[in-house]
């Protein structure tokens, strides 16, 4: 039994090699996970060469830490999953799903089914116990082969494709491995259809519980009032209840249960977690998941001497089989998959250099060890299925680690990856020598504060000016640039910068979460149009950023559907928030065009940039104003809210610097900044209201000004309140007659056959014509704008006109006016 001070300096000596290997391994460029498993081979070598005793000690708290496979697959699995869920850039995922979850699944199926019928023949076990070594080796872990990538600054998108794949991929091959040694515990066949089925719901199951669990700690996240260790223990918390209540609770797979928990935190924390909170949360994950998997690797790879003293030749045969069928499913799913991906415009085309770089970067990493180690020390198995998976597995990882880890740079280089293209490499002088011009602005400005003299600032500013200048001649002399590229790359410049400005009004709390996430994904698109299609790219995202998205589609529906009117005027109030933030943000990249652009990309670039963002600003306004038009209130009191909230920064920057400059008190200065918290806590985005109110919207009608209470009162009975959207139709030409309308506030057009157009604003009424000639409807009417309609319905009509003379001798004057009128215009579309 060893005794709590040793198991504690084992795990001191433990986090000391696996701090000094990280430098090191960046000094020899190798991953780090080749050295760690490299040292823990030495160890477990060490302690099972030397004579026992020698290293009094030193070889038993290596090898018998407390550690079984109920640990490893409960203490580090949910952990090393969450954290791969929640660094993950979901929204970006998303935007490549189809292809990333085909991708994933099939090339876990694909993997699984390959080794497992290529050893079959040869390893004398039953099939599903080879698919069970398949599942564990499915798993890739793409850290080496990314980082890679953004060194060589490969397409963003492939990028992202390798990280999605790899992500699903875990979890598709762990909800397999799952299944399939519940099969073997339970002594049945593999039944493909049984077992599919059970994965399906296992994989899909788990996504479904993780989504609803990660909600619910979002929600949870918001009564924390802001505390951030606080909210870093939830996470953890959350990592290992989502599993246990996946696997528990709902029998879905755990780790995807985990995975899809740490996804949804990701997608929809950034904008109810601050920035500065986020920020901590990031930093707290990365650390909790090197540690759990420099542990995994260390201590599996502690045992690897002693797997390898009991190989045998047959062992070997079959390793190398593994790893020939390993690589060729790699392949098949490389070259045989994607293209068809890629034809139906699933994903972008992948060229050959870049497969075969992902096909040797398929490194398998700590949960293939893990999911080892868990067989091995499962003792429901028969000894030789787990000596068969843990060495073969074993094989497997050390193989990729120690061939492919070390290999992998040479290989990008003899692939010609590490090139960037003139066109890349273009942009990434300018935009350095974007950063370089702040640099010496910043240096120039402190320089004045301090009174430095002319020649310091010379002598520091100097040398990034000289990059400047070398750099714009080198790429004045590059063949492709033509003016539409350097177009792109400022657009490409000022997108980023549109982001950055988001985060930053986040970080201040000047825009509420919900369109913060909006803003971000405009601007993501943005980044992301420009960076495919250039100038014509940012011009769509722009025009996509004003329309109506699925949400508010979905939100119009419900209401026109089931009158439910909630979430619309959510999705109203905030698209005016996004709309009018877009506009402040726009104002603010004209701006910066002139600052920054125009320096660096010339006047006729920063001129045409302008003029983009200057018609992208029209747009906005124009549809800021559609709205300002019917909800002036609204309009006037976001931003009332948009200036208390700069004026409440202002103030805290204020007690802040008194503060530090030791004017007031410790004390003084929190029970201000509390005021101030307070005031803006109760300080909620004024909720948006639809203007709905019958007797609110009755009283906008002149028609019906003449009428006394009791007639009032019966009229406010028969009209039902209808809001539209601009460009939406009310009626269609030949339709039947339902009901009339009555414009409480907007403008509709009247659309008659003939191309003639009449415009109809608040006050007014149509579809009256249909009604009493009992003729199908004459013309199309559509919203110019929102609009507030009260709508009489075909079976009140009656008895309105009967209960309202006045009101009925109006509406028979216009409607005779209207007929006459039309038939006079006939008349002479027909004379013309
Ligand atoms: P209806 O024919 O029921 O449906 C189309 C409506 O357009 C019609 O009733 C009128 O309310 C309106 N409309 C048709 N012609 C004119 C016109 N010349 N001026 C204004 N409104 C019209």
């Amino acid at each position: 039994m060893l005794d709590t001070a040793v198991i504690l300096l084992a795990v001191a000596l433990l986090l000391l090699v696996v701090g000094a290997i990280q430098p090191v391994a960046a000094r020899v460029r190798l991953p780090p996970t080749v050295l760690l498993a490299g040292f823990g081979i030495v160890i477990g070598a060490a302690s099972s060469l030397l004579p026992r005793g020698m290293l009094h000690g030193a070889e038993g708290f290596f090898t018998s830490l407390p550690i079984s496979s109920e640990t490893i697959i409960y203490v580090f699995l949910p952990l090393l999953v969450f954290e791969a869920g929640i660094t993950s850039d979901v929204r970006r995922i998303l935007e490549d799903a189809a292809p990333i979850l085909l991708l994933a699944i099939v090339a876990t199926l694909v993997t699984t089914a390959a080794i497992g019928l290529a050893l079959w023949p040869l390893a004398g076990l039953p099939l599903v116990v080879c698919l069970l070594l398949g599942a564990v080796v499915a798993t890739t872990d793409p850290a080496a082969v990314i980082a890679i990538f953004r060194d060589v600054g490969a397409p963003a998108r492939l990028t992202r494709l390798v990280e999605g794949e790899a992500l699903l991929n875990d979890a598709a091959a762990i909800a397999l491995f799952v299944v399939l040694l519940g099969m073997i515990t339970a002594g049945h066949d593999p039944d493909v259809f049984a077992g599919s089925r059970e994965f399906t719901l296992s994989f899909f199951g788990g996504a479904i519980v993780g989504f609803v669990a990660g909600r619910i700690l979002l929600v949870s996240i918001g009564w924390l009032g802001g505390d951030r260790l606080a909210e870093a223990s939830l996470t953890v918390a959350l990592a290992y209840l989502a599993f246990i209540v996946g696997e528990r609770v709902f029998h879905v797979s755990g780790v995807v249960t985990v995975l899809a928990a740490g996804m949804t935190v990701s997608a929809l924390g950034r904008a109810r977690i601050s920035p500065y909170n986020w920020a901590f949360l990031g930093d707290l994950w990365e650390q909790i998941a090197f540690w759990a998997r420099s542990l995994v690797f260390v201590l599996a790879s502690i045992l690897v001497p002693r797997l390898l003293a009991d190989m045998d030749w047959h062992d070997v045969v079959l390793c190398a089989v593994l790893i020939g069928a390993a690589f060729a499913a790699r392949l098949f799913v490389l070259f045989g998959l994607l293209p068809p991906l890629s034809y139906f415009k699933l994903t972008q085309p992948i060229n050959t250099a870049y497969k075969l770089a992902i096909a040797w970067g398929g490194l398998r990493g700590a949960l293939t060890l893990a999911l080892a180690l868990a067989v091995s020390e499962n003792r429901a198995l028969d000894p030789s299925i787990r000596h068969f998976v843990a060495v073969l597995a074993t094989g497997l990882v050390l193989f990729t680690l120690l061939v492919s880890g070390t290999t992998l740079r040479p290989v990008i280089r003899v692939l010609g990856l590490n090139r960037l293209n003139p066109r890349d490499r273009m942009l990434r002088d300018q935009v350095l020598a974007l950063a370089y011009e702040e640099v010496c602005e910043a240096v120039r400005d402190t320089a004045k504060q301090y009174s430095l003299s002319d020649r310091a600032v010379r002598e520091t500013v100097n040398p990034y000016q000289t990059w400047i200048r070398e750099a714009g001649a080198r790429d004045i002399e590059a063949a492709e640039l033509t003016g539409r590229t350097r177009l792109g790359t400022a657009l490409l410049a000022l997108a980023n910068q549109e982001r950055a400005l988001v985060l930053e009004a986040w970080s201040q709390r000047t825009v509420a979460a919900g369109a913060v996430q909006m803003l971000l994904r405009n601007a993501d698109a943005l980044i992301e149009g420009t960076r495919s299609d250039g100038r014509l790219g940012y011009g769509r995202s722009a025009e996509a950023a004003l329309s109506f998205r699925f949400g508010f589609r979905v939100a119009y529906f419900l209401y026109r559907r089931f009158g439910l009117a909630r979430f619309l005027a959510d999705r109203l109030g905030q698209r005016f928030e996004v709309l009018l933030f877009s506009g402040l943000l726009i104002t603010e990249l004209i701006g910066f065009t002139g600052r920054r652009l125009h320096p660096i990309f010339g006047a006729k670039v920063a001129a045409l940039a302008r003029q983009i963002l200057k018609s992208r600003l029209d747009a906005t306004t124009a549809a800021v104003e559609a709205l300002r038009n019917q909800y002036p209130d609204h309009a006037a009191a976001l931003e009332t809210q948009f200036l208390r909230h700069s004026a409440a920064r202002r103030e805290m920057g204020r007690y802040q610097a008194l503060f530090e400059e030791g004017l007031i008190a410790r004390e003084i200065y929190d029970d201000l900044r509390r005021s101030v918290d307070e005031a803006r806590q109760g300080d909620h985005r004024p909720r948006f209201d639809l203007g709905l109110d019958t007797g609110e919207l009755i009283g906008r009608l002149d028609l019906l000004s003449g009428l006394d209470a009791d007639q009032l009162a019966r009229v406010r009975r028969l009209l039902r309140p209808q809001f539209t959207v601009p460009n939406e139709r009310i009626l269609r030409a030949g339709d039947r007659a339902d009901a009339v309308y009555f414009i409480a506030s907007g403008a509709v057009e009247v659309r008659l056959p003939g191309a003639q157009r009449i415009q109809l604003g608040t006050g007014a009424f149509f579809g009256e014509m249909a009604l009493l000639t009992n003729q199908p409807r004459r013309a199309d009417v559509v919203a110019l704008t929102f609009c507030r309609l009260l709508v009489l319905s075909r079976a009140d009509f009656e008895k309105f006109m009967a209960d309202n003379p006045e009101a009925r001798a109006e509406i028979n004057h216009v409607a005779q006016a209207r007929l006459e009128m039309n038939r006079r215009g006939l008349a002479t579309a027909t004379e013309g």
